[in-house]
This record gives C-alpha cells, sequence and structure tokens, in this order.
C-alpha cells in the first residue's frame, strides 16, 4: 500500500547516482544512494514506530492478523483476549497458549507487547488495559475493537440469554472498547478507530440474522465515531471480512448448521467460499488479508478516510448496495 503512493518526489533516490556519477565518485555515490533507498523502504515498513495499538479479540485469527500487522509496521501492541471459553459460547473460542503465541510472534518482530486477559463486556478491564499500555508505551495510536463472536440459526429459535450474548459482545463490547479508549485519543487529539463488523452488516442473511444485526449496527457505530471524535482529530471506519479462515468458522457448530440436515467438512465449505466470491479461486482467505486493511486504515495513506466501510470481499460486495 505504501508503494502504491509513492510519487516522482519519492522515487527521487537514483538522483544522487546520477550526481556522483558525474562528479566521478561513482561507486561511494551509488552505495550512498543505494543506503538511501533501504532507509527509505526501512522507513515505510517501520511506518508506526512509537505508536501504539489496542486490538481486542487479538490471541487468534483477525485479531491476531491485525496485532502481527502493525506490529510488523513497528507498533507497540497491546494484546486484549478473554482467552478462554465463555461457557455460553458453542464452539471454542482461544486459549491462554494462543494468547502467549501471539504475544510471542508480536514480540518477534522487536516492538513491545502486552498481552491482557480480559472479556470486551468488562469496560473497566479494557479501560485498565489501555492505561498499562499508556503507562508503559507513552501513547495510544490505533484501536482494532475485533472481539467477536458468530452466532447461526434461524432468528425464532434463539433465547433471550443467546441474544443478549451475542449483542452484549459483538455490539456492547465494541462500544465499550470506544469508550475505553475515548479519553485517552481525545487527550491527544488523534488516533485511528477500526470497527470489525462483516459482509453480514452489508446485506441480510438468514442464517446469521441477530449476529448480522449485530454487525449492521457496528457500522452505524464507526459512522457516528466518526462523526463525534472526528473533530478531535481521530479517524473510525469498520471493516467487513465475507469469509476468513479462523477457529470462528472452522469449527461443529458452524459446520453442522450451515445446511439443514448436514455437517459439511471445512473443504466444502471453502467450495462454497469461492462460489460465493467473485474474483477465481478465493475460497476461505487468509486473516492476514484484514490486517492488511487494518494497516492501510492506520496509515499517513488513508489519512482522509473515515466513516467509511471496506468491504474484503474478492467482488462480492459489488452485488451490495452502494
Ligand atoms: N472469520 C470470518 O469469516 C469473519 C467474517 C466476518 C467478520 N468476522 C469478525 O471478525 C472478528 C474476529 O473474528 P475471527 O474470525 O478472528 O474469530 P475467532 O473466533 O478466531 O477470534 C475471535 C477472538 O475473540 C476472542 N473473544 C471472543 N469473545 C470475546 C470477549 N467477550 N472478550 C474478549 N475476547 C473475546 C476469542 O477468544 C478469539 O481470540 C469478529 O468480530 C468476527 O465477527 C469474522
Amino acid at each position: 500500500m505504501v508503494a502504491d503512493r509513492m510519487t516522482d518526489e519519492d522515487t527521487t533516490v537514483p538522483q544522487p547516482t546520477r550526481r556522483a556519477l558525474l562528479a566521478g565518485g561513482a561507486g561511494i555515490g551509488v552505495a550512498a544512494a543505494l543506503a538511501g533507498q533501504a532507509s527509505a523502504q526501512g522507513q515505510a515498513l517501520r511506518e508506526f514506530e512509537g505508536k501504539t495499538a489496542f486490538v481486542t479479540g487479538a490471541a487468534r485469527g483477525i485479531g491476531r492478523a491485525c496485532a502481527e500487522a502493525l506490529a510488523a509496521g513497528g507498533a507497540n501492541i497491546i494484546l486484549y483476549d478473554v482467552a478462554a471459553q465463555i461457557a455460553e459460547v458453542p464452539y471454542p473460542l482461544a486459549t491462554a497458549e494462543d494468547l502467549a503465541e501471539t504475544k510471542a510472534a508480536v514480540e518477534a518482530m522487536g516492538v513491545g507487547c502486552i498481552d491482557v486477559t480480559g472479556d470486551v463486556r468488562d469496560f473497566d478491564a479494557q479501560r485498565a488495559a489501555i492505561q498499562q499500555g499508556v503507562d508503559r508505551f507513552g501513547s495510544l495510536d490505533f484501536v482494532v475493537a475485533n472481539a467477536g463472536i458468530t452466532q447461526i440459526g434461524a432468528l425464532e429459535q434463539f433465547s433471550e440469554d443467546e441474544l443478549s450474548l451475542v449483542i452484549d459482545i459483538n455490539l456492547k463490547g465494541v462500544i465499550k472498547t470506544i469508550q475505553a479508549a475515548t479519553p485517552t485519543l481525545r487527550e491527544q487529539g488523534a488516533g485511528r478507530v477500526i470497527l470489525m463488523s462483516s459482509v453480514t452488516g452489508r446485506i441480510g442473511s438468514a442464517n446469521f440474522p441477530v449476529y448480522g444485526a449485530t454487525k449492521w449496527a457496528v457500522i452505524g457505530l464507526a459512522k457516528s465515531t466518526a462523526l463525534a471524535l472526528g473533530p478531535s482529530g481521530i479517524r473510525c471506519n469498520a471493516v467487513c471480512p465475507t469469509l476468513v479462515r479462523t477457529g470462528l468458522l472452522d469449527n461443529d457448530y458452524i459446520l453442522s448448521n450451515l445446511q439443514p440436515g448436514t455437517t459439511l467438512t471445512f473443504e466444502q465449505f471453502n467450495e462454497a467460499a469461492k462460489a460465493r466470491h467473485i474474483l477465481p479461486d478465493v475460497g476461505l482467505y487468509e486473516p492476514s488479508r484484514i490486517g492488511d486493511c487494518v494497516r492501510f486504515l492506520c496509515s499517513e495513506t488513508s489519512s482522509l478516510i473515515s466513516g467509511d466501510v471496506f468491504d474484503v470481499a474478492a467482488g462480492a460486495n459489488a452485488q451490495f448496495p452502494a
């Protein structure tokens, strides 16, 4: 993405080479120019040096990929994840080992990392995690409200408790993440907030009616947050994945409820994903694709983009209303 925005001005590196050649100092000039080029590329690669990101649902899947993508850009990371089973959730959530693995992967990129075990339904715990990060790293620059659970089935089948569970985590949890981060972001007068929605928040879904409703709500929340915090220099956007290769989909609960009376294999599900996507041979794709999008939305390249919705949908989104 950074390379995409290189202009003629950015490509001035070869010029000293020509000047050096004319001056007869070819060897030294070329070496200096190449060193300059490498350093410019290095700076682009570490564009988030000294910045700090708070990522929820970071122990695995898309959250881990976002943490890794921002760490690759040089950002310090506060990982936040329940990292244990929530009894009412009917498929396995991340474990303490997953969280430790993410921390190790992030630290391997040479940045600072704090891992906090906590639930997004807990405002105080999120606030404390952010404060811990600010105390250690000095700022809060990026907030990725990613934690969420899925819920499949016909609208009329869900109990009051099941409705509360998905709404409390997917909607109220995201609201609490924004609330926990806002005082620090406002004080700094800068920041980027990214909310993880879904393509089920862009079109109706008979299979995911309540989950989908929470994701529509998250898009509304992204737009309201962009309006409310924009004057303080804070941007907010929503990202909508289609079908990503994570534990949220690769589990018996999902595979046995996608089609009535049959349990799909993950490979069959992958073929169905290919049929859904318009670009050729794109099935369930890797979470790093969402990490790349989030990295772009945190970068200066996207400095005028706020209140927007980014579908990562391999062309399936071309069928959505605008
Ligand atoms: N996988 C997909 O195809 C897909 C598609 C569209 C949107 N999404 C959204 O992307 C986000 C991440 O999904 P994923 O596919 O990586 O799922 P995942 O289940 O692999 O990861 C979700 C992470 O969130 C954590 N988590 C769940 N509930 C939590 C809570 N209450 N508090 C703190 N942490 C909690 C889990 O432990 C897990 O580490 C979710 O919001 C999901 O709705 C995923």
